[in-house]
């Protein structure tokens, strides 16, 4: 099993944020985490990587327990981050290789001396996402689609068990979105590709790759099962409190509201 929540409360001043999760992930599965904003996608994931810590319940990452061991040692570095707020901590003065390159050290910054193995790896990693070209220039002079892909080679340093993407396609146009979802597919199809936990409240984003979607909804896993069943216009128009209609095209779910007639 690859993460288990059992149980898993978590409040943050005196109010609830997630309640009563339940949650397994095994190894091999790639999962979308679906909710409106505020539904606490966020948080589930900040409860992975040690951050957060649960009022209640129990966390269980890559076989080892919440509290039982220190996460962050022992877990953090098997798991690659690409969000917004850590986009926001990176030092927009260092080059997008300097930012793949501190990945290795899971640091913001970089104060280890790198070793020649990670030097190739970042410049390889770089090389894989399309990036290199743009490998020397400041992180903030990137576009936001090439900073994401600095982003998911930093994230792909230490050949993490576990990838999360929190919304990797915010502030994406058109083109430059089908391209990241067309890189995220290559990562998915790698041999020992690491599970991927894709969170987003774009539906349409959903590739096929994710075989798994679990529906958060005010805190709460309102459904979690096989994409194909919960990507469905019964559980959808539960979830949304609005009858909506999905359209499957190229293997891609589009939602519409169904127009109410009178
Ligand atoms: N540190 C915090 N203190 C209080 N409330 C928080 C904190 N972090 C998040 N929340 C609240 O928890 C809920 C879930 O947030 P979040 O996990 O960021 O949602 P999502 O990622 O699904 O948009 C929101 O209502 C948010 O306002
Ligand atoms: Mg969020």
């Amino acid at each position: 099993m690859t993460i288990q929540l059992t149980n898993v409360y978590l409040k943050r001043d005196g109010s609830p944020i997630l309640k009563d999760i339940n949650w397994n992930v095994e190894k091999g599965e790639h999962w979308v985490l679906f909710g409106l904003n505020g539904a606490g996608k966020t948080a589930i994931l900040n409860l992975l990587n040690g951050y957060h810590f649960p009022s209640s319940g129990v966390v269980k990452v890559l076989g080892k327990e919440f509290g039982k061991v220190d996460l962050r040692e022992h877990v953090r570095r098997k798991i690659g981050l690409v969000s917004s707020s850590l986009q926001e901590k990176l030092y927009k003065t260092d080059s997008a290789y300097e930012i793949v390159l501190s990945g290795a050290f899971t640091s913001i910054g970089l104060y280890d001396t790198p070793t020649d193995e990670m030097r190739q790896k970042a410049v390889s990693l770089l090389e894989s996402l399309g990036a290199l070209h743009y490998a020397d220039r400041n992180y903030e002079t990137l576009s936001q689609g090439e900073k994401q892909r600095v982003l998911i080679a930093r994230a792909l340093m230490n050949d993490p068990e576990i990838l999360i993407l929190d919304e990797p396609t915010n502030g994406l146009d058109f083109i430059a979105r089908e391209k990241l979802l067309e890189t995220i597919e290559r990562i998915a199809n790698t041999s020992k590709a690491p599970t991927l936990l894709y969170v987003t409240h774009h539906l349409e984003e959903i590739l096929p790759i994710f075989k798994k979607t679990l529906l958060l909804k005010n805190g709460e896993v309102f459904a979690a099962g096989d994409t194909s069943e919960m990507i469905s216009e019964g559980i959808l128009s539960k979830f949304f409190e609005l009858e909506v209609e999905v359209i499957w095209s190229y293997e891609r779910p589009l939602l519409t509201k169904k127009k109410v007639l009178k």
